[in-house]
């Protein structure tokens, strides 16, 4: 969020712009590989919050039971942004939570600044403060060895494991022409690998008991192009084909295995200057005009937000694993406002 005060505010379209034929694919392209960020600079277009659960208690009732009551959940990148509403969601519904997170810098490419230990207490805090447990592990996706010790501390401390959910990630915007190797490879290890590995160090716990959740955050840029960081979008690409994969691996052992793939988030991954810039057309460098913010805002998303929030996803992933969702396995979820209607069925 650091950067939106030196952003411009968004005007509307022209009826030139507004009628673009098929909306240019300079601007399409630049539209989705903002994954809504330009949009976003639109001021007062956030998401509408989601509608609380508010039916009133009869009196001498049982309290409502969540639909994660008693279970065991381990969040990686748990520290902020989608990680900790996922957390909050599933503390919501009852769940104790194990939130894993590297809280400091997973790469030097990554243009945006990195989660912290104190944003990793915050989670705790604010899990804690609705009732469950919370058991924060500083460690990197990268190592499969630290995940194996966080699923033992989980069942160790909880009980057993229910659900595992392959959040962490980082994005480095730089084309192919001008990634260097080793922006290549923190991106597929972090984003990949690291999803690989926190199912792989998931899978003993939940074969023991025939019963297990793993969720996955891909993204919208794992179903389709976009010329903004190829290495990202490869990185999400995998991990859909590695869900759907193990999926039909694992379901033999009572583990379902989806993903969640969300347009632009509200995050700090999204709105910073780096990831608006990587999206700025040629002829723009450095600056974000504001038709064009204002175009990307209004013709992107079908629901006419520029981003989902947070808690968008994590309600997603509360459904994949609850109870209702017992028999989905091997799926994608779109949270993207309506904008994967434009990738193949
Ligand atoms: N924000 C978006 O627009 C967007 C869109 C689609 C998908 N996603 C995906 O959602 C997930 C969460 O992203 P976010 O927007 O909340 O980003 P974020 O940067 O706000 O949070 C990511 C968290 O992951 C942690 N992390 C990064 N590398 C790690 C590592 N090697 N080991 C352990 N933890 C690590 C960070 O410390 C941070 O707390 C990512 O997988 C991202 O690719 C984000």
């Amino acid at each position: 969020m650091q950067d939106e005060a030196d952003l411009p505010p968004a005007v509307s379209p022209s009826p030139e712009e507004a009628a673009e034929p098929g909306g240019g694919r300079r601007t399409v392209f630049a539209a989705l590989g903002a994954a809504a960020g330009l949009a976003g600079l639109t001021a007062g277009c956030a998401a509408p919050p989601l509608s609380a659960a508010s039916s009133p208690a009869l009196p001498g009732a049982p309290a409502p039971r969540g639909r994660l009551e008693g279970q065991s959940v381990l969040v990686t990148g748990a520290a902020r942004g989608i990680g900790r509403a996922i957390c909050l969601a599933a503390a919501r519904e009852g769940a104790d939570v194990l939130g894993f997170d590297i809280a400091g810098p997973a790469s030097r490419h990554v243009g945006y600044a990195a989660a912290t230990p104190a944003d990793l207490a915050e989670t705790e805090r604010l899990v804690r403060a609705l009732g469950r447990r919370f058991l924060p592990v500083q460690g990197d996706v990268r190592s499969r060895p630290a995940l194996a010790r966080a699923v033992d501390q989980a069942v160790g401390t909880f009980g057993k494991l229910d659900v595992v959910v392959a959040n962490a990630g980082i994005m480095v915007p730089e084309g192919i022409a001008e990634v260097n190797d080793e922006g290549w490879r923190d991106v597929l290890d972090v984003n990949l690998t690291g999803t690989g590995n926190t199912f792989r160090a998931a899978i003993p716990a939940m074969s023991a008991r025939r019963r297990g959740r793993m969720i996955a955050i891909a993204s919208l840029l794992g179903r389709m192009g976009a010329p903004i960081s190829p290495q990202y979008n490869a990185s999400k690409w995998g991990v859909i084909g590695l869900v759907k994969s193990a999926a039909l691996e694992l379901g033999g052992r009572g583990i379902t295995v989806n993903a969640v793939s969300p347009t632009g988030v509200n995050t700090t991954m999204l709105r910073n200057r780096r990831q608006y810039a990587a999206v700025t057309p040629r002829g723009f460098p450095g600056s974000v005009p504001d038709n064009l913010a204002a175009v990307a805002s209004r013709n992107l998303h079908p629901l006419g937000v520029p981003w989902v929030e947070p808690e968008d996803v994590a309600a997603v992933v509360v459904f994949l694993a609850s109870d209702e969702a017992r028999y989905v396995s091997g799926a994608s979820f779109d949270v993207t406002a309506g904008l994967g209607a434009i990738t193949t069925a």
